[in-house]
C-alpha cells in the first residue's frame, strides 16, 4: 500500500542517475498502489526541489518525464500510492512540497491527526491544494526546517524530521529532500515499512527490498519509531530523539533482480502460477535432518513451550486466512490440539482469550499487512508466543514475532495470491508436523510418510499445469459473461472454495460467493436458477468417502436446478463425469493435501478469464498487494 524509494548518489557517479533509480524502483514496487505517481529530485545550487506527479499508473508519468524532462540531481525520491486520503489525482498524488517548495515529502500510511494539525497551520496562514494527510506533514516539516535554522543557523533535514515524527499520530514511513542538503535523503517510519540497501558510493530506501534489490542485495532494518539519514557515503540510524542506534541489523537479501521480472511470461500472474511446484519444493528445502525429521532450528522457541501449547489461533487476511483455515483441518488431525482460524482484523478488537500456552501464527506473504501486524502485537501483549509464516525476508511481521518460518515462494509480484498460498499451506504444514512430532501424537512413520506424500505435491501441481490448461480456457471462455458465480466445497475443499471465488472475485470482476457445501441446503441453494455457474471442489472417493458421497449429492441437487457444473476432481472420479459440465482433473492426492493441487485450476480460471475481460491481471482495480494501513 503506496511504494516509496529513495536514492542517495554520487556526483562522481553519473552513470547512475537518481531519477531512473527512482524510477526502477517504483516499477518493482507498483504492485504496491498504483493510483499515481510521482518523484522529487535535487541537486547542488537549485533553490527548489523540482517535482513531477501524475494520476494513474507510472507509465504516465514516464511520458510526462520523457516529454519534459526532469533536471540532473544527486538525490531523489519516489512514490506510488494508493488512495487512502484524497481521490487519486494530480493534485493529490506525492510528492507534496513545503510552502517554500524547498522541501519534499513522499508518505505510506495514515497520519490519523492531520485534521488538527492542519487547523493549526491555516491558523498560521498555512494554504492547502490537495485533501492530502501528506501536505499537512509537507508543510509542518517545511515549518521544523526553518525553525531549525533559526535555532543553529543550518538546515538540519534529519532533526527536523524527528521533531515532526515526535508530533505525528497514526501510521507513516515518510522519507524527505531538501534542496539545501542536496547530498541526503532523510526516513522516518512509525507502523509502516522502510528499509535501506546499502551500495558502494550509493545509498538506497525502499518500501521493501524490491525498491533497490537490482542495484545492491545488502540490507539494513530500520526498526520501529526510527529515523534515517542516506548519503551517498554513510547511513545514519536514530530514535527519534536523536540517539545514534549503533547495530542496527544487516542482512542479504536472497533473492534476484530477475525473480521479480515477468521473463516472457505476459503477466506476473501467470508466471507465479507456473512457480508454484517450485515454491512448494523450495519451502519443504532443509526442513529435515539426515533422520528424517524435521529441525526448525530457525524456530526460536524453546521446544519446551511449543510441547506445552494447548490451543493454536491462526490469524491473517485475504489468502492468507484461507491457507490457514486448510491448516486447522491438518494441524488438528495431527496435534491433537484445538485449532482456530481468524481474520486478523476481527480478532484484534473482540478480546481474544490469550495465554502463555497459546501460539499464534500470523500467516502473511508480505509481511507488512497491519492488520496481522496489529493482532499479533495483541497476542504478544497478552502473553502468547507468536510464529510468523512469511515471505519476506525483513519485514514488520517476522521481526516482531517470536519465530518465523519462511516460505520460500520468490517474490510474488502480482496483487492476487497464487504461489504464496501453496508454500503457506506447505509451511503450515511442516509447522503442523513438526508440533506432532514434538507431542508424539503421531508415530515417526507416519511423519514421514506424510512428508513423502508433501514431497510429491509439486509434480502434482506440475501435471495440471501441463494436461489441464485448455480445458481451464474453454471454460472461462464459456463463463465470461457469467453474472456470479458460487463455489462450494467441503472439508479442506471449503478453504479452497473460498479462495477460488476470491480469485475470480479480485481479478475478474465477477461477483463471487464461496460456501461449505453443507451449507447448500441452508440458504445459498436459493441463489441457483437456469444456467447458474456453481463450481464444486469435489473430494476423493478414496478413503473419507462419505465426503465424496455428500458432495455428489450436492451436486445433484443444483444440477436439478438447472445448474451449470465445474467440478475440480481427482482423476477417473466416474460420479463427477456423470453430472459435471466441464471437469479440471487432478491427480490422486491424499485429502489433506489436495488443496495444493485443487486450487491451482482456480486460480487459472480466474486468471483466464480477467484476460478475456481485457482486465490487467496484476494489478486488479482498487486493490494493493501490501495492506500497510488497518
Ligand atoms: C491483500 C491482498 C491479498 C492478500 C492479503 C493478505 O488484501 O490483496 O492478495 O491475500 O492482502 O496479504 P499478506 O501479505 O498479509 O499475505
Amino acid at each position: 500500500m503506496c511504494g516509496i524509494v529513495g536514492y542517495a548518489g554520487n556526483v562522481l557517479m553519473p552513470s547512475r542517475r537518481p531519477l531512473e533509480v527512482c524510477l526502477q524502483g517504483l516499477e518493482r514496487l507498483e504492485y504496491r498502489g498504483y493510483d499515481s505517481a510521482g518523484v522529487a529530485l535535487t541537486a547542488p545550487g537549485v533553490d527548489h526541489v523540482e517535482m513531477r506527479k501524475k494520476a494513474g499508473r507510472l507509465s504516465n508519468l514516464v511520458a510526462d518525464i520523457e516529454a519534459r524532462p526532469l533536471s540532473e540531481a544527486t538525490v531523489a525520491i519516489g512514490h506510488t500510492r494508493w488512495a487512502t486520503n484524497g481521490v487519486p489525482n494530480d493534485v493529490n498524488a506525492h510528492p507534496h512540497s513545503s510552502r517554500d517548495g524547498k522541501v519534499a515529502i513522499i508518505h505510506n500510511g495514515i497520519i490519523e491527526n492531520a485534521s488538527q494539525l492542519r487547523l493549526d497551520l491555516q491558523a498560521e496562514g498555512y494554504r492547502f491544494v490537495s485533501s492530502t494527510d501528506t501536505e499537512v506533514a509537507a508543510k509542518l516539516l517545511g515549518k521544523i526546517v526553518d525553525a531549525v535554522i533559526e535555532e543553529t543557523g543550518g538546515p538540519n533535514l534529519f532533526e527536523a524530521m524527528r521533531r515532526m515524527s515526535r508530533m505525528l499520530e497514526g501510521a507513516f514511513t515518510i522519507l524527505a529532500v531538501d534542496c539545501r542538503q542536496p547530498g541526503v535523503v532523510v526516513g522516518a517510519r512509525h507502523d509502516s515499512p522502510l528499509v535501506v540497501g546499502l551500495g558502494e558510493g550509493e545509498n538506497f530506501l525502499g518500501s521493501d527490498v524490491a525498491a533497490f534489490v537490482a542495484y545492491t542485495k545488502t540490507a539494513m532494518e530500520i526498526d520501529q519509531d526510527q529515523a534515517v539519514q542516506v548519503s551517498s557515503d554513510g547511513v545514519v540510524v536514530t530514535d527519534f530523539d536523536g540517539n545514534v542506534v549503533p547495530d542496527s541489523v544487516i542482512y542479504e537479501v536472497d533473492w534476484d533482480a530477475s525473480a521479480a521480472e515477468k521473463g516472457g511470461w505476459d503477466s506476473f500472474m501467470d508466471k507465479e502460477i507456473h512457480e508454484e511446484p517450485a515454491a512448494v519444493q523450495n519451502t519443504l528445502l532443509g526442513r529435515l535432518d539426515a533422520n528424517g525429521d524435521i529441525n526448525l532450528d530457525e524456530i526460536r522457541i524453546d521446544p519446551q513451550d511449543l510441547k506445552a501449547v494447548d490451543k493454536i489461533i491462526v490469524i491473517g487476511c485475504g489468502t492468507a486466512s484461507y491457507a490457514g483455515l486448510v491448516a486447522k483441518y491438518a494441524i488438528e488431525h495431527w496435534v491433537r490440539i484445538p485449532v482456530e482460524v481468524e481474520l486478523a482484523h476481527e480478532f484484534r478488537y473482540r478480546d481474544p482469550i490469550l495465554t502463555p500456552r497459546t501460539l499464534v501464527v500470523a500467516i502473511s506473504q508480505s509481511g507488512e499487512t497491519m492488520d496481522t501486524l496489529m493482532a499479533l502485537r495483541h497476542a504478544r501483549e497478552q502473553g502468547s508466543k507468536v510464529l510468523a509464516i512469511c515471505n519476506t525476508q525483513g519485514a514488520s511481521i517476522p521481526r516482531e514475532s517470536d519465530a518465523v518460518l519462511y516460505t520460500h515462494a520468490g517474490p510474488e509480484v502480482a496483487v492476487a495470491s497464487t504461489k504464496a498460498f501453496v508454500a503457506q499451506i506447505t509451511a503450515a504444514y511442516i509447522l503442523g508436523l513438526y508440533l506432532a512430532q514434538l507431542k508424539g501424537a503421531v508415530f515417526r512413520d507416519e511423519i514421514s510418510q506424510t512428508l513423502n506424500y508433501l514431497k510429491d505435491m509439486p509434480a502434482k501441481i506440475q501435471w495440471i499445469l501441463d494436461t489441464q490448461t485448455d480445458t481451464i480456457k474453454e471454460a472461462a471462455a464459456q463463463l465470461v459473461n457469467a453474472n456470479t458465480v458460487l463455489f462450494l466445497g467441503r472439508h479442506v475443499g471449503y478453504p479452497v472454495a473460498l479462495e477460488g471465488a476470491l480469485k475470480l472475485k479480485e481479478i475478474a470482476y465477477t461477483f463471487t460467493e464461496g460456501f461449505a457445501a453443507g451449507e447448500l441446503k441452508h440458504g445459498p441453494i436459493a441463489l441457483v436458477d437456469e444456467g447458474e455457474p456453481v463450481v464444486f471442489i469435489v473430494p476423493p472417493a478414496r478413503g473419507r468417502n462419505m465426503l465424496h458421497a455428500k458432495v455428489i449429492s450436492g451436486i445433484e441437487e443444483v444440477k436439478a436446478r438447472g445448474a451449470y457444473i465445474i467440478a475440480v476432481a481427482e482423476e477417473n472420479d466416474k460420479d463427477v463425469e456423470r453430472y459435471a459440465d466441464v471437469i479440471f482433473w487432478r491427480p490422486e492426492a491424499p485429502t489433506l493435501m489436495s488443496p495444493l493441487v485443487d486450487v491451482v485450476p482456480l486460480q487459472l480460471f480466474a486468471m483466464d478469464m480477467a484476460k478475456m475481460k481485457g482486465y490487467d491481471v496484476d494489478k486488479p482495480r482498487n486493490l494493493a498487494k501490501s495492506v500497510t494501513v488497518e
